[in-house]
């Protein structure tokens, strides 16, 4: 069993990837920790918290920054509705998240779980900068980062160079790509194709098992943003995409490792990732210290649409 916690700012897509990390057999989900993003940081826990009740998932909840570490939180446009779930009524949580915080949370776990603890990064990467500041040591023990950020190779869409999670709190996003241990970046263009799910998919996930119809109501105004801006039927799963990258390791068909840099100075470039590919050369950096992240260049949409809508599409879900 892999140990997974997961960090998320809990909108339609991240709900989407939390599905893959409690439905699947082979992931132990050791918890959940919120951060404010696409929501606030009470609608994103409720969010969690329904999206693991409707997987028959008991993994704990844990309340982490409500804003980035020293910006002021964003109002964000949530393409995913106020509510972050289409608004459609559907967050009624029975459980409440635990006392303990999130930062000692993901400590504890790694220090209980040392080279072990695998951490899915699905929003602004401020509890994963608060837990290196409180304790870098152990966070070293990290085994995986897996990051759902930067615009990959592709644009951004927080800015034409920024992508949201990063945007929202780039210096954090430079703490975590500055802690020495193996990172994967899942960009935002590897949404850009025809990964997601279109017409056909969603409308079986409306007559689906429980998890599959409460999906599809929580990616409702996702879907209608696409319609309206790109007259496209269909929604990207982002966050999905990144946790189908770290679950199922065939689905990443190429991937090359950079030394990535983050720029924090304030202006139009703020949160820009700039990749530095292994095997070019650079004028402006003719030797590279340090390859800090493999990013994902091509992965297998076949296999995530297959895979994804099995794993939804089983009655119920795994039993709490
Ligand atoms: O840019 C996409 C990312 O920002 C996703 O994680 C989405 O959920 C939002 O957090
Ligand atoms: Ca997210």
């Amino acid at each position: 069993m892999r140990r997974f916690i997961v960090d998320t700012d809990t909108a339609s897509d991240d709900a989407a990837a939390l599905m893959i990390a409690a439905l699947s057999e082979e992931i132990d989900l050791l918890g959940v920790t919120i951060v404010a993003g696409n929501v606030g940081l009470k609608q994103a826990t409720d969010n969690a918290l329904m999206t693991l009740e409707v997987c028959g998932s008991d993994a704990p909840v844990y309340l982490g920054a409500k804003r980035p570490l020293f910006r002021e939180r964003h109002e964000t446009i949530s393409v995913h509705g106020k509510d972050g779930m289409g608004d459609c009524d559907i967050i009624h949580p029975k459980r409440s998240p635990e006392e303990k915080r999130a930062v000692e949370f993901i400590l504890e776990q790694v220090e209980r779980y040392p080279n072990e603890v695998e951490l899915v990064v699905l929003g602004p990467a401020t509890n994963i900068a608060l837990a290196i500041l409180t304790d870098r040591e152990i966070m070293s023990k990290v085994k995986h980062i897996w990051s759902m950020g930067t615009p990959g190779f592709g644009f951004g869409n927080a800015t034409p160079v920024s992508e949201f999670n990063v945007f929202i709190d780039a210096e954090a996003y430079a703490l975590m790509l500055d802690l020495e241990i193996p990172v994967t970046i899942a960009g935002f263009d590897l949404c850009a194709g025809n990964i997601g799910l279109d017409r056909y998919e969603l409308s079986y996930l409306a007559h689906g098992s429980k998890p599959a119809q409460f999906l599809e109501q929580a990616t409702s105004k996702l879907l209608q943003f696409n319609l309206d801006t790109r007259g496209v039927h269909m929604v990207d799963l982002p966050d999905a995409i990144a946790m189908a990258a770290a679950v199922w390791p065939e689905f990443v068909q190429d991937k090359v490792a950079c030394h990535c840099h983050c720029c924090t100075e304030p202006g139009h470039a703020y949160g820009q990732v700039i990749f530095y590919q292994k095997g070019r050369t650079y004028e402006a950096m003719p030797e590279i210290s340090r390859f800090n992240a493999q990013v994902i260049k091509k992965v297998d949409e076949k296999l995530f649409t297959e895979r994804f809508m099995d794993l939804l599409m089983e009655e119920g879900g795994k039993e709490a």
